[in-house]
């Protein structure tokens, strides 16, 4: 359910949560919650100017590659966009346009006659918004299919990669965390690696390796480390979401 509400929208969250405003039922109340919040965020939305249907509408173009929810695919050949940070959505789109990036299938879409900064803005605020779930919530008593349906399509679970776990763990821990967060989570425009696709996090590591795309400290990180160290890294990242 709130899965469901992430991504249909703020008026029809807010419109539920009217409808009952007494409800006692604890998923409601969360409902309530939620649309408070929202009712504090949307003037300040509304100020910036965050236009969410030209969100969804830039969606459209995005979505045969990267998925109608963001979740990436085509085994890892396209990463996952949703729920990272905004802002470094935005800087590797901008990297795209000053070809500091390389990236051939995103040439046509990237450049400032398709993506102005507007649009760029709100793609990324919007993607930025979308929550997949890793596992389907449980359910007692009967469930709305077309509810269910959604839910399973929202669910993004990365399959365990060949490798050491443990010795991953301590490497990405030595190595990595400081930046990606603890847990692979990301920090701000330090892109989250847990819950991205492993083929994909692989060719970056590739690129990083070949001077195809900057990194900090690639010396040190991926000059020095082994395809072994890597692969134990990316074992460890795979089960960060199970
Ligand atoms: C024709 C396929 C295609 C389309 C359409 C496409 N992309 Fe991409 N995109 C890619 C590929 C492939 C990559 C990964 C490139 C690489 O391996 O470095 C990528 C990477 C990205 C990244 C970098 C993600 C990261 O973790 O660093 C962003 C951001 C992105 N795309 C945004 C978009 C947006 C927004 C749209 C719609 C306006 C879009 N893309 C449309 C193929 C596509
Ligand atoms: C000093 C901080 C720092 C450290 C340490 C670090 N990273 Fe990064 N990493 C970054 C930044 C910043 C980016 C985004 C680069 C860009 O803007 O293109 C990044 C990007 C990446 C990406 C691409 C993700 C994507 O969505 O495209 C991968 C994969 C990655 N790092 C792996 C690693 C691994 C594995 C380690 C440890 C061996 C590591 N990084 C250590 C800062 C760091």
């Amino acid at each position: 359910m709130t899965i469901l509400k992430d991504i249909v929208g703020r008026s029809e969250v807010s419109a539920g949560a009217d409808d009952c405003p007494n409800e006692a039922d604890g998923t409601m109340r969360f409902g309530v919650v939620l649309a408070a919040a929202v009712l504090i965020a949307a003037p300040a939305a509304a100020q910036d100017g965050f236009d969410e249907w030209n969100a969804k509408d830039i969606m459209r173009t995005c979505a045969p590659c990267h998925g109608e929810f963001g979740q990436g695919g085509g085994g890892g050949v396209y990463p996952r966009l949703a729920g990272m940070n905004a802002d470094y959505l935005a800087e590797q789109i901008a990297k795209f346009k000053s070809r500091e990036r390389e990236n051939i299938p995103m040439i046509p879409f990237a450049n400032d006659r398709e993506l102005p900064a507007r649009d760029i803005r709100d793609v990324t605020r919007y993607l930025a918004g979308i929550t997949l779930a890793t596992r389907l919530p449980e359910t007692t008593g009967p469930v709305d299919g077309l509810e269910r349906l959604l839910q399973a399509k929202m669910l993004m679970q990365i399959p365990r990669a060949d490798g050491d776990i443990e010795r991953g763990k301590q490497l990405y821990g030595e190595q990595c965390g400081v930046c990606h967060g603890r847990e692979g989570q990301g920090r701000v425009t330090k892109p989250p690696l847990a819950g991205q696709h492993t083929d994909y996090l692989q060719t970056q590591i590739t690129n990083f390796k070949k001077g195809n795309r900057p990194h900090p400290d690639n010396d040190e990180l991926f000059m020095r480390t082994t395809r072994r160290d890597m692969d134990d890294i990316l074992a460890y990242m795979s089960v960060l979401d199970d």
